[in-house]
């Protein structure tokens, strides 16, 4: 089957998924519940709670309870993502203005710290204590990768380790632990939870690299954000980082100066594509994607051949071909 058809395959999980995060949202201040719908009703992908319902489900979960716990997940990733468009100052999120431009800085912020609380409550209601400490982690991960993304803004001697840091820890710890906690619900043995947290944390990555080609290749009606964008919010991707390290002295100096400034030209933007299309740096950052996918997909090998291992799979090849 191709991989863009097991969107369509797993259309019930996501529609179960949807429920349960309808029932679960809101909250007796009105102005919580509008901010809280306004990004949690806008059409995301479902992925993080769908990982963890067919994580659960592999692992032989049948006390029923994953998809009234699966919110969590994607109750703590629209958090981040309020936070998120805050920090970067994006305009756009899901084809929609980004919920700052509508309701203000400080109101999405505490909305998000709210939507943060909902989903370790949630994580809480499973009893275990593994779980929710598992969530904490990823919660201080993230902060962290954010915080450290900051750090390297604009600097063009960041290395590709630097980049796979902040990578795993904004992106990939998120879809790790819903992997990994998809195992733990189960009450798994560890040797599964560990493969399904390295098969998610290998995705998670691959789902970030493919974002920052996108920022380059995509569309703002297909991808729902801005595009073009990374660079003006300092960050230094992985496309870029392929190829100033590729670049001939001279191109690397170009590139270097016009990567440190605040700000460039149109004509400066499309000499930077130039450089990165001469390097082939997005068709290097497609292929370490594929291979992270390849990789993640080994991790799965040590569950049966069963179909929600299938369901993971095409998932993971599903992240690649993505476009938005
Ligand atoms: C966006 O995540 C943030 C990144 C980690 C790049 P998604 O692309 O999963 O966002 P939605 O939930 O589908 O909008
Ligand atoms: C994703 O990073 C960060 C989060 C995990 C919130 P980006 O800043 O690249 O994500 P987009 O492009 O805004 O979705
Ligand atoms: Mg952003
Ligand atoms: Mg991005």
């Amino acid at each position: 089957m191709p991989p863009s058809s097991v969107t369509q395959r797993l259309q019930p999980v996501f529609d179960q998924v949807n429920e349960a995060i309808r029932q679960r949202l809101g909250s007796d201040v009105s102005f919580v519940s509008e901010v809280s719908q306004y990004i949690l009703l806008s059409g995301g992908k479902r992925l993080r709670p769908a990982l963890f319902v067919l994580s659960a489900r592999l692992c032989g979960y049948e006390a029923g309870r994953e998809l009234a716990i699966s919110p969590a997940f994607e109750f703590l990733h629209a958090a981040t993502l309020l936070h998120d468009d805050v920090v970067d100052g994006a305009d756009t999120r899901r084809g929609k203005k980004a919920a700052h431009h509508v309701y203000g800085n400080p109101g999405v912020i505490l909305v998000g710290d709210f939507l943060l609380a909902q989903s370790m409550a949630l994580g809480a209601e499973t009893g275990m204590l593994a779980f929710t400490e598992t969530m904490a982690r990823a919660v201080s991960r993230m902060a962290e990768g954010e915080v450290l993304q900051l750090l390297h803004a604009r600097d063009p001697g960041i290395t590709e380790a630097d980049y796979e840091t902040v990578i795993h820890r904004k992106t990939g710890v998120l879809i790790e632990s819903a992997c990994y906690l998809g195992a733990v619900i189960a009450d798994a043995p560890e040797e599964r939870a560990e493969a399904l947290g390295r098969f998610g944390r290998l995705i998670g990555m691959a789902f970030q690299i493919i974002d920052d080609t996108l920022d380059y290749t995509g569309t703002e009606a297909e991808f729902g954000k801005p595009v073009g964008h990374d660079l003006d919010e300092g960050k230094i991707t992985l496309p870029l980082i392929r190829t100033l390290a590729a670049a001939r002295p001279d191109h690397r100096r170009e590139l270097e100066d016009l990567i440190g400034r605040d700000r460039r030209t149109p004509e400066e933007f499309a000499r930077v594509k130039e450089l990165i299309q001469l390097y082939r740096g997005l068709e290097q950052s497609m292929a370490r994607a594929v291979e992270a996918v390849a990789e993640a997909k080994q991790a799965l090998a040590v569950f049966p051949d069963v179909q929600e291992r299938r369901d993971l799979a095409d998932l993971g090849d599903y992240i690649v071909t993505r476009r938005k």
